[in-house]
């Protein structure tokens, strides 16, 4: 498949960002912001451009691990007052934290040059980190990234301000401590070169694509999924009450394809829209997406925004236009009634209608807390009578009718 592939992940680092926030109040484009300071730190130290260009996607992927975390119901405080323990009040949480964010990278080719940066991004030059490992140790990737992640995290720096003074005290208070005298010599050299604007949010993400080669590549087809497979469960471990839906619906939108006799690229694009489909849910609190009870009208309201912010998420992902309206209609309607955009038939492509008849019929087999599992030939009742409501597509049903007959 033609694309870039560290645009994709920038594009889908905002809705890490989004779950980052909700639990230490990073700032939005946290993610692409600590990438950024972290490719240039990279350079001053003399990386080649190929390796910045792994950094790059193993930092915007540094926390990609907390939905995983906090279904092991792993509650933070937060990073900062982590990091402000003692090494033994340092809960096995944060190592786990880092250990699954460090896994969840190993699928990816790009892997062997960012070994062990993801592991050891939270440990502190004097050993205080997580895993106690003190600087000399530390892999000199792990502490750029967590320099960068340190600095976003610490200082307003989307508001195109940069002030030098509260940085350089703040390097002089935790130098030995937080990270080593060349990192903090590093950053104050590097911030005063910096132009305050290319780190705001409207910026930055051009900015990190100016800083890298930045040409399309053929990737592996095995190379994309694994994204697709990546992000279905940091959605999915948003909400334990929807534990598996996204990957269920990228397994099930990818078999009606092979079925439907569609060729490998698509099918492999059914996966990835039908993974992404429900990303705009990252952007929802977890206190509605975990309610054990019917949702009110109002809370109701609040999910459905989930559509619109999936769009948001992905209409940058400029490559896969294809995908992108596939997995961000998936509530349109055929009749007009859906949601965010009211589309009609005439505006909700084949392929569209497939994403959402794949998610209304995963949606009503699953066990939710105020329903049961249901049968198959139940759902397609139900989805028949959608059919003659003239909501979903008749030809699709009835294929999902004889794909799914026998699961
Ligand atoms: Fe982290
Ligand atoms: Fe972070
Ligand atoms: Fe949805
Ligand atoms: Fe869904």
């Amino acid at each position: 498949m033609q694309i870039h592939f560290n645009d994709l992940l920038y594009a889908l680092s905002l809705a890490l960002d989004y779950v980052e926030s909700e639990l230490t109040g990073v700032k939005p484009f946290h993610a692409e912001r600590v990438a950024y300071i972290t490719v240039l730190l990279g350079r001053a130290y003399g990386l080649a451009d190929s390796v910045l260009l792994s950094l790059a996607a193993a930092a915007v992927l540094h926390d990609n691990s907390l939905t995983e975390c906090i279904s092991l119901r792993w509650q933070p405080r937060s990073e900062q007052s982590l990091m402000n323990a003692r090494p033994k009040d340092f809960p096995a949480a944060l190592r786990s934290h880092c250990f699954i964010g460090e896994k969840n990278l190993q699928v990816f080719s790009f892997y062997p040059s960012i070994r062990n940066a993801v592991l050891y991004h939270h440990e502190n030059a004097d050993g205080s980190g997580p895993f106690h490992l003190h600087s000399a140790d530390t892999p000199l990737l792990a502490q750029l990234i967590h320099m960068a992640h340190l600095l976003d995290e610490h200082f307003i720096l989307n508001q195109a301000t940069i002030e030098m003074p509260p940085i350089n005290s703040w390097l002089r208070r935790h130098t030995d401590h937080f990270f080593t005298r060349d990192l903090a010599a590093a950053i104050s050299s590097l911030f005063p070169t910096l132009s305050p604007e290319d780190l705001t949010d409207i910026n930055i993400r051009q900015q990190l694509q100016k800083l890298l080669p930045h040409s399309i590549h053929e990737y592996p087809l095995t190379e994309i999924q694994n994204v697709a497979v990546l992000f279905a469960h940091i959605i999915d471990y948003k909400s334990h009450l929807t534990c598996t839906h996204s990957a269920d619906i990228a397994q099930k939108a990818e078999q009606l394809g092979h079925y439907l006799k569609q060729d490998p690229e698509t099918c492999t694009k059914f996966y990835l829209a039908g993974a992404l489909h429900d990303i705009g849910k990252l952007t929802i609190a977890r206190t509605i997406l975990e309610k054990p009870d019917r949702l009110t009208k109002k809370e109701y309201t609040i999910v459905k925004r989930h559509a619109l912010a999936s769009w948001q998420i992905l209409k940058p992902i400029t490559e896969l236009p294809d995908v992108v309206e596939w997995a961000a209609f998936h509530h349109e309607k055929l009749n007009g009634t859906g949601y965010p955009f009211g589309k009609n038939a005439a505006q909700l492509s084949v392929n569209a209608r497939l994403l959402c008849c794949i998610d209304i019929y995963q949606a009503l087999i699953e066990a939710r807390p105020y329903k049961k599992v249901m049968p198959h030939n139940q759902v397609i009742r139900m989805m028949r009578a959608m059919v003659r409501n003239g909501e979903i597509d008749g030809p699709l049903t009835e294929a999902i009718n004889k794909c799914f007959l026998h699961q």
